[in-house]
């Protein structure tokens, strides 16, 4: 038989100590995150959030969990309640937190059990320039993000911004996970192409789960 050319090539990549792609991990419930995905943003609405400097992020943002990670014109901080709606994030489906638990264990992180869930939403055009996720208490716990409809290139960098980020495609239900000597890494998204998923249509859901306190 040939090959389907289209068909999402689902394979593990490992990005250093502590930190790999796995191919496929969230797959088998891909759909059932997006339905939460779905259902949640209704109370707790995506939104382009601001930076110190006043521009908005192109990547729509909510989160779900006791904490949830906002930027404002202050800085970046986690807030246990949504300034958009003044009530408490939604919290975390318990079939995120098992994902999150299974896809650190499966990097050698056992036990993680994150407080923080950010959903972010790209359209063709969102991008998300390199940075690290160093607004957490606790740096022992991995960083676990997975990826939802159209297929993204996510920057794999170093330690330093200036060190000339990896490009490595991520599709419909893999999931990066990075932690231990890895976890200070500076990542990033590359511009989103245009394209329509048959889950999400014109859009990249991701979700990161983060120990934050
Ligand atoms: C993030 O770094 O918060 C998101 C990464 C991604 O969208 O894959
Ligand atoms: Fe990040």
């Amino acid at each position: 038989m040939l090959p389907d050319l289209f068909a999402d090539d689902h394979r593990d990549v490992q990005l250093g100590p502590g930190a790999a792609i796995l191919g496929g991990f969230a797959l088998d419930v891909a759909d059932a995150l997006i339905a939460h995905v779905r259902h949640m943003s209704a109370l707790a609405p995506f939104r382009h959030m601001e930076t110190r400097s006043g521009k908005h992020l192109s990547v729509a943002m909510f989160n779900c969990g006791s904490l949830g990670w906002v930027s404002d014109r202050s800085g970046y901080r986690y807030d246990a309640i949504d300034p958009e709606t003044n009530r408490p994030w939604p919290a975390l489906p318990p079939l995120f937190l098992d994902l999150a638990g299974r896809a650190a264990e499966a990097l050698g992180f056992n036990g993680f059990v994150p407080d923080a869930c950010l959903v972010n939403r790209y359209v063709p055009g969102s991008k998300l320039s390199l940075h690290q996720d160093m607004d957490e208490r606790d740096h022992s716990a991995p960083i676990v993000s997975v990826s939802l409809g159209l297929p993204a290139t996510f920057l794999w960098g170093g330690r330093q911004r200036s060190d000339r980020p990896a490009r490595h495609r991520v599709v419909h239900g893999d999931v990066v996970v990075w932690g231990g000597p890895s976890r200070m890494t500076f990542h990033g998204v590359g511009e989103l192409k245009a394209g329509d998923h048959p889950a999400t249509g014109e859009a990249r859901y991701n979700l990161t789960f983060r120990k934050a306190r």
